[in-house]
């Protein structure tokens, strides 16, 4: 067990392989500022452990990640680039070894861009999928804006972002968005470790050339487009659209209570 500071932030050592597990299952896995200072640990504390060779991110519960937790946007915003979740989406994009996620569930927002990171994805049979920034007056993040086009073609990313229309795990698998899909959580999780446990046996220096090599194109427009797109989005979580909207949401839920 790594030593991470929040309890829904658990990691497992499987031989070579780092399972995390994103683990706050009453509200659908929405990441903390906790949460994402302890996945950066992992992902840091991964990245310096030689016997450590791939890691593999999946959620707790019946989902994998709702996203940040939009109480604590309320709360809490980030207010520069130092801000953890700042932090975690450099140590994402900056990650060296392969990263292979297993969606279980319903992933939205920064759920949804942290996959565009990995270098393999697998998700449930059904699983929901969301970009809801624009609908929270916010803008895309994670370099969503730069890799989601390049991935699936700017009309549906333009119908994923600005509409933040759902879409499935069988939608994003035609669009190439993932490599495969699993039949239910438990078969989604082997699926992806199966996959892990084979990069681990790859030569690991081979693998992390490679990765580097597959990544080498977007990686200049990448940095400058996630620093971008991180000023935009701290400017507009102040706005009264953004607030409204985010109020909206935790309000709505208070009223259903
Ligand atoms: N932040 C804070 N709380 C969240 C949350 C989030 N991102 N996502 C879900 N929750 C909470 C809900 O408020 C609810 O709390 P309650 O039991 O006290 O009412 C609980 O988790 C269960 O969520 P619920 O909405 O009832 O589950 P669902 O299966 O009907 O829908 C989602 C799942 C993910 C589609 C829906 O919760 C959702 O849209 N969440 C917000 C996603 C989002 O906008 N993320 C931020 C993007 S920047």
């Amino acid at each position: 067990m790594l030593d991470t500071d929040a309890r829904e932030i658990l990691t497992e050592r499987r031989d070579s392989v780092l399972l995390v597990r994103i683990h706050r299952p009453d509200r659908k896995n929405a990441l903390t500022l906790a949460m994402y200072a302890a996945l950066t640990a992992a992902l840091e504390e991964a990245e310096r452990n030689p016997d450590i060779r791939v890691v593999v991110l999946t959620g707790g519960g019946d989902s994998f990640t709702s996203g940040n937790d939009i109480a604590d946007f309320l709360a809490a915003p980030p207010t520069g680039e130092d801000s953890p979740v700042f932090g975690f989406l450099e140590a994402l994009r900056q990650f060296e070894k392969p990263l292979v996620a297993a969606v279980n569930g319903v992933a939205a927002g920064i759920g949804v861009t942290l996959l565009l990171h990995c270098d393999l994805v697998y998700a449930r049979s059904g699983a929901i999928l969301l970009l809801p920034f624009v609908n929270l007056g916010l803008c895309p993040e994670a370099g969503s804006s730069l890799l989601l086009p390049r991935r699936v073609g700017y009309p549906r990313a333009a119908e994923l972002l600005l509409l933040g229309e759902p879409f499935t795990a069988e939608q994003a698998l035609a669009w190439g968005l993932i490599n495969g899909i699993g039949a239910d959580a438990g078969a989604t999780l082997e699926l992806a470790l199966a996959k892990a446990r084979r990069l681990a046996r790859q030569p690991a220096a081979a693998v992390r050339l490679a990765k580097a090599l597959l990544k080498r194109t977007d990686a200049e427009p990448l940095r400058d487009t996630m620093a971008l797109e991180s000023q935009h989005f701290i400017d507009l979580l102040g706005s009264p659209e953004a607030m409204a909207a985010l109020r909206a949401f935790v309000e709505r839920r208070r009223s259903e209570e």
